[in-house]
C-alpha cells in the first residue's frame, strides 16, 4: 500500500537547518530559518520566560488536560497587546494553537467552513502559507507584494480586491513581512482598511513578529486599523518569536465579529478542527507567556528584552544599508525594512556559491535572516556578497 505514496521534497527552509548543522566549517553563517540571535550568535531563552518557568515549576499543580482551546488565560492575556487596550472584548474570542502555523491552519479551515472559496495573498509570502492553503483545498489567488522600487505594492492589492467579494479572504501580514521585510505603511493601511470593508472580503491577519519591527504598539497598527473598519476578521498570532519560544509552539487563533452567535460558532468550529488535528495544544510555552503577562515585573523585563532585540536588528540593518551597493544589489532599502527578514536579489547559482564556497546558508528565495548576522560575521558576509556578485 505505502509504495503508492508519491515522493515528497523535504521542506526547503527546514532542510537548511540540517544542511547547516552538517557543515563542519567553524566560520559558517546561518541566515536560514527565522530565529533571533544575539550579537554573539546565541538564541537564549528570554530572562522573563526563565522567571515565568521558575514560577510554574513551583506553583503548577497539575498537567491534566485543558481542552482543545488550550490555556484561555494565555489567550485572553494577549488581547490588549494584539488588539489594543481599548478594544471591545465582546467582539473577540480566541483559542490557543500550536505555533503560528497552527493558528494559520485554524484560520484558513474556519474560513473554508464559513464558505470562503478563494484566498488572496501577496507574493512572495512565507512558503508555508501557500502549503496550508493547498492543504485546505481552497484556491490561492496571488498578487504582487513588492514594487520594483521596493515598496509595498498597494496598487496590486487594490487590483486584487477589485475582483474580489464575499466568498474571498485576503491573507495579510500584520508586520515584519516574511520574507521581504517590506510592510505596508500606516498611510497604506489607512487605505486598505476601508477597501476591505467595501469589498466584503474576509481579512485573515497573520501577526507572527509583533514587537520585532517598530514596537509592540506600532506593529499592531495595520491589524487594528483593519479591525476598526471591517465587521469581521480572523487573526493568526504567534509568540514563537516575540517570546523566543520557538520549539514550544505557542500561537493563538482569534475571530473578531460583532455577532455573538457567529463568534461562538467560529470558536466551536475552531475547537472541532483542533480536536481532529492535534486534540489539544502543547501547554508549557503558553503557560509561561501567561505568567509573564500576569506579572508587571516580568512583563517589563520581557518588553525590555524585545527592545534590545529590535535595537540589535536595527544596527545590523544600518550596517547593511551603509554598504549602499553590492554588485547589482541596492542595500539601502534593507535599512528601512522591518523584522527578521529581507530578500537579496541573488541568483540560485550565487546562493549555492555562498553556501559551498563561503559557508553562508540562506533560503533559495534569497531571503536572509538579519539576526543571523553578528559582530563577528557581518563583514565576512558583506565581503562574500561582493565576491559572488562581482
Ligand atoms: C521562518 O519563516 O523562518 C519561520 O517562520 C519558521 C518557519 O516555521 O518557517
Amino acid at each position: 500500500m505505502l509504495e503508492a505514496l508519491s515522493p515528497q521534497p523535504a521542506d526547503a527552509l527546514l532542510g537548511l537547518i540540517k544542511l547547516y548543522n552538517a557543515d563542519p566549517r567553524p566560520e559558517k553563517i546561518d541566515l536560514g530559518v527565522g530565529v533571533y540571535r544575539t550579537a554573539t550568535g546565541a538564541t537564549p531563552v528570554f530572562k522573563a520566560i526563565k522567571g515565568a518557568e521558575a514560577r510554574l515549576l513551583e506553583t503548577q499543580q497539575s498537567k491534566s488536560y485543558l481542552g482543545p482551546e488550550g490555556d484561555m488565560g494565555f489567550v485572553r492575556a494577549l488581547i490588549p497587546y494584539v488588539f489594543g487596550a481599548g478594544f471591545d472584548t465582546a467582539r473577540v474570542d480566541g483559542m490557543q494553537a500550536p505555533g503560528g502555523t497552527g493558528a494559520v491552519r485554524l484560520a484558513i479551515e474556519v474560513a473554508r467552513r464559513a464558505g470562503v472559496r478563494r484566498i488572496l495573498m501577496g507574493t512572495p509570502s512565507w512558503p508555508n502559507h501557500a502549503q496550508i492553503v493547498a492543504a485546505s483545498g481552497l484556491e490561492l489567488v496571488t498578487f504582487r507584494h513588492v514594487t520594483a522600487e521596493g515598496t509595498a505594492d498597494l496598487d496590486a492589492l487594490k487590483a486584487a480586491l477589485a475582483d474580489a467579494g464575499p466568498g474571498d479572504a485576503v491573507l495579510l501580514h500584520g508586520c515584519c513581512h516574511n520574507p521581504s521585510g517590506v510592510d505596508y505603511t500606516e498611510a497604506q493601511w489607512d487605505e486598505i482598511a476601508p477597501l476591505l470593508a467595501a469589498r466584503a472580503v474576509l481579512p485573515l491577519l497573520d501577526l507572527a513578529y509583533q514587537g520585532l519591527g517598530a514596537g509592540m504598539e506600532a506593529d499592531a497598527y495595520g491589524l487594528r486599523t483593519v479591525l476598526a473598519a471591517v465587521p469581521e476578521a480572523l487573526v493568526a498570532y504567534s509568540c514563537d518569536k516575540n517570546f523566543g519560544l520557538y520549539r514550544d509552539r505557542v500561537g493563538a487563533f482569534y475571530a473578531v465579529t460583532g455577532d455573538a452567535d457567529a463568534l461562538a460558532r467560529a470558536m466551536a468550529n475552531g475547537a472541532s478542527i483542533a480536536r481532529a488535528s492535534w486534540s489539544m495544544p502543547p501547554d508549557h510555552g503558553a503557560a509561561a507567556v501567561r505568567e509573564v503577562l500576569a506579572d508587571a515585573a516580568l512583563t517589563r523585563e520581557w518588553l525590555a528584552e524585545l527592545d534590545d532585540m529590535r535595537g540589535r536588528m536595527r544596527q545590523v540593518r544600518d550596517r547593511l544599508a551603509a554598504a549602499q551597493q553590492i554588485g547589482p544589489i541596492a542595500m539601502a532599502p534593507l535599512g528601512i525594512q522591518n523584522g527578521l527578514f529581507s530578500i537579496l536579489p541573488l541568483t540560485g547559482e550565487q546562493i549555492l556559491t555562498l553556501r559551498e564556497a563561503h559557508g553562508i546558508y540562506m533560503a533559495g528565495s534569497g531571503r536572509i535572516n538579519i539576526a543571523g548576522l553578528t559582530t563577528d560575521n557581518i563583514e565576512t558576509f558583506i565581503d562574500a556578497l561582493r565576491a559572488v556578485t562581482a
